[in-house]
């Protein structure tokens, strides 16, 4: 299983090691900046004897090493400086993404895109559109973080352990995301009979700028850690095939009510992508919401295309 991440930068770097290190496939790090991916690679590699594990990765600044891969993650583009939004990136790395989708399309046609770069609803309907991929096959990765955020705010202010709580963002990965705490249980108990509304409201706003939050303590770049996780735990879905549900920026063409973008939804995934966009039963203002964050990132989209 060749399994590439484009963009060396800390997201990319960290998933390769993460999915090098659970021995998920042959990982192959590409970055235009000459040296950069090698470099971090022969620093990886320098990690094998300690860790006691021969995984096989490779660096590269050459795009055509992405030929015949199987699972692609694109992390490449500009990150956020503090006191910008996702949505202020949009055309430069729109330019980025043009040209590695093309070359996806010429040399990587089996592949599984994930996309990760920013702004991460508008990127991935631009390369579906670039790609001409098949919906279930091109993705992005957002609302997993977000969830990963939420859960971690319900579980340290209740103090019991994350693996507890079951919670659920859907919706863009911006401001517009949506977490929804009637879907939130801990143990199958709703969340309600723990927390005050007062509590679950700034649960809920603090969720929506923990990535704002990261990006101003760091003062240059942006969130890491969880980030990487979250795609190496995608990437585990699909290489296991595990079928689980997990939120994707997912194409939609009817689901919810929505045409013709991309947007944030739990979707089942195993071994061919996205297996089907699980539609939960919203109330009419989440619905509405929902509806109102897809049209934005439809709208941004056709924009970069007139
Ligand atoms: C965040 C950025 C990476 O949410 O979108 O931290």
């Amino acid at each position: 299983m060749k399994i590439t991440i484009i963009g060396a930068g800390n997201v990319g770097s960290l998933t390769a090691m993460r999915i090098a290190q659970d021995g998920l496939g042959d990982v192959f790090l590409i970055d235009v900046v000459k040296g950069l991916a090698h470099g971090k690679v022969l620093d990886l590699e320098d990690a094998r004897p300690i860790l006691k594990y021969n995984y096989n990765i490779n660096g590269s600044d050459d795009i055509a090493q992405i030929k015949g891969s199987d699972i692609i993650v694109i992390t490449a583009g500009l990150a956020r400086k503090p006191g910008m939004s996702r949505e202020e990136l949009l055309s430069k790395n729109a330019q980025i993404l043009k040209g590695i989708c093309l070359n996806i399309k010429e040399l990587a046609k089996k592949a599984i895109v994930i996309v990760v770069t920013n702004p991460l609803d508008i990127m991935t309907f631009f390369c579906l559109k670039i790609t001409g991929f098949a919906p279930a096959k091109l993705f992005g990765m957002g609302i997993s973080l977000d969830t990963a955020r939420f859960i971690n705010l319900i579980s340290e202010e209740l103090n019991l352990p994350a693996a507890d709580i079951d919670a659920l963002v859907i919706g863009a990965h911006g401001e517009n995301m949506l977490p929804l705490p009637g879907f939130s249980k801990v143990k199958g108990v709703a969340l309600d009979e723990f927390i005050s509304d007062d509590k679950i409201k700034s649960l809920v706003s603090r969720t929506i700028s923990r990535g704002a939050e990261i990006v101003a303590n760091l003062g240059t770049g942006s969130a890491f850690f969880a980030p990487s996780a979250a795609i190496e735990a995608i990437v585990k879905a699909i290489v296991k095939d595990e079928k689980r549900t997990v939120g994707l920026c997912s194409y939609l063409n009817g689901q919810y009510g929505i045409k013709d973008t991309c947007i944030g939804v739990p979707c089942r995934l195993g071994k061919e992508g996205i297996e089907q966009v699980i539609e939960l039963d919203l109330a009419p203002d989440e619905k509405a919401k929902l509806v109102k964050s897809a049209m934005l990132v439809a709208g941004a989209t056709a924009q970069l295309f007139a």
